[in-house]
């Protein structure tokens, strides 16, 4: 029987390794010396983390990577043991055999795509376009083209606003969504999230205060942080962000930028309505504060009715617009460009140069090629219609394998499911270990807030995959669920014996 005193961990709060992990060392290293034998039951995760005064999600983590190492066995209604035949135990070896541990969840995009890289699990958690969309062959003969046509013209240093063929290309394009503007209002940038990040550097100093939706663009919580710049959201209703609110932090903070994403929202997949489009306008132009809108998911509609983006709504040249060619093409060649009047565009420009000179000159030309043969406009059309029978799967693999209780929006574009899983189980942090070691991943609701919200949220890219791995993906996830729900009801309920 397991003698709570005897878990005399002392663990380095202040050190690299994370707590868990040196749970997990402690827990391995007690079994092995035979002071934890098998079927000895362990604490409540609840009643360790209080004694040891640790967060209750590294207890959580600990113990799901442990039970997935074979160390631990859990047993529906009764509790959490030392498994019988432990694999340290029989081989006398701690470490030889384990499979790799992921790490605790972080907040940056990167660990997220660390971890939802390993081999075999079905990653909903990235941002990611589907890679069998990608028109692969279009861009070896437009780079082919490119190559024959201008020869070293192409592989040289671009002008830091972008390659003028592309930018007539993008005004072109703009204009069929209702935006008038010149190719010398547009800015091509590497991707969308360089867009983004020049409009916070031209336009904030150190401190300035940005207000944007919460839940909002993880990329752009990230720009905020390393360009030291506050970030303050503000609550969505089923219109997009609240007026009212907005206009009351306006008045009390004095914020300098505006960030929204009106067509499918990431990561709820919202979408603001005409008049609320007309509003916000109206609201930011009486205080003069800038908007960037944020359009990288705009067409990618296959549901409902169009609607035009802010900057086509924009009479009194309050908007920027930031879009790229990556969600509805390729993200890998990172083409995104900026529509800006004057008042800002050259030092837009500046800043563009001072980060990259200016984005590939090669990648710019075969862009404009490729926009000019006609293969966006094929792609989007063939691609939503995909999409639009992948979020059906999805749907019905949500309503079939997600836990009762969870909640989810009913997207009409964009990649992503938003949901919320049932309060009374573990958090979306807390079942992320399990989810990965059942073979699933998704992204965890909470970083998307900027006030750490969200607790049980998950963002499920099931765009990416294709209908037989959505399913396996969300029976995977129900799976890691109900595990763990089972176990932590346990732990909820049974106190140490
Ligand atoms: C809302 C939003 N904006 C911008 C980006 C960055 O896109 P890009 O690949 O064009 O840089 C993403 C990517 O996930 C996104 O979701």
């Amino acid at each position: 029987m397991f003698n709570p005193s005897k878990f005399a961990v002392s663990l380095d709060r202040k050190g690299e390794e994370p707590i868990y992990r040196q749970l997990i060392r402690y827990v391995r290293a007690q079994i092995e010396s035979g002071e934890l034998p098998a079927g000895t039951r362990l604490p409540a995760s609840r009643d360790l983390a209080k004694q040891l005064n640790i967060s209750r999600i590294s207890v959580v983590n600990a113990y799901a990577e442990l039970r997935a190492q074979g160390f631990l066995s859990a047993h529906a209604g009764r509790g959490t043991f030392i498994a019988g035949d432990t694999p340290g135990a029989a081989n006398g070896s701690s470490s030889a055999h384990a499979p790799e541990t992921p790490t605790t969840p972080d907040r940056s995009i990167r660990e997220m795509m660390r971890m939802a890289r390993k081999p075999g699990v079905i990653s909903f958690s990235q941002g990611s376009p589907p890679t069998d969309f990608f028109p692969v062959r279009h861009l070896r003969d437009a780079i082919n083209t490119v190559l024959d046509r201008d020869g070293a013209r192409a592989l040289g240093y671009e002008v830091a606003e972008g390659y003028m063929p592309l930018r007539a290309a993008v005004r072109d394009y703009v204009s069929a969504l209702g935006i008038r503007c010149s190719p010398d209002q547009v800015l091509i940038t590497g991707g969308t999230q360089q867009a983004l990040d020049l409009v916070v550097q031209a336009l904030l100093s150190e401190n300035d205060i940005l207000v944007t939706e919460n839940p909002t663009y993880l990329g752009m919580i990230d720009i905020a942080r390393t360009r030291r710049v506050q970030i303050h959201g503000i609550n969505l209703d089923e219109n997009g962000i609240r007026l009212d609110m907005l206009e009351n932090f306006i008045l009390d903070h004095h914020p300098k930028l505006i960030y929204v994403m009106p067509t499918f929202q990431n990561p709820t997949g919202s979408v603001m309505p005409l008049h609320r489009r007309r509003q916000l306008i109206n609201l930011a132009a009486e205080y003069k504060i800038p908007v960037l809108e944020d359009a990288v998911y705009h067409e990618l509609r296959f549901e409902g009715e169009a609607l035009p983006p802010l900057k086509a709504l924009d009479e009194d040249s309050v908007v920027i617009h930031a879009s790229g060619f990556t969600k509805m093409m390729l993200p890998g060649i990172r083409i995104g460009y900026l529509i800006s009047d004057s008042a800002h565009y050259e030092r837009l420009v500046r800043v563009k140069q001072a980060a990259d000179i200016a984005t590939s000159g090669l990648n710019q030309r075969a862009m404009h090629l490729m926009l000019e043969r006609g293969v966006m406009a094929q792609q989007l059309e063939r691609n939503n219609r995909e999409l639009a029978h992948r979020r059906d799967v999805a749907l019905a693999a949500a309503a079939r394998f997600l836990p009762p209780g969870s909640k989810w929006n009913l997207p009409q574009g964009g990649l992503y499911l938003w949901a919320q899983l049932p309060k009374s189980g573990p958090t979306a942090a807390e079942l992320y270990v399990s989810a990965v070691h059942a073979g699933v991943s998704y992204a965890i609701g909470s970083v998307f807030y900027t006030n750490s919200c969200g607790s049980h949220r998950i963002r499920l890219n099931y765009g990416a995959f294709k209908p037989a791995d959505i399913e396996e993906g969300f029976k995977r996830l129900g799976r890691a669920w109900r595990e763990l729900a089972c176990d932590y009801a346990d732990m909820e309920k049974s106190p140490l014996l």
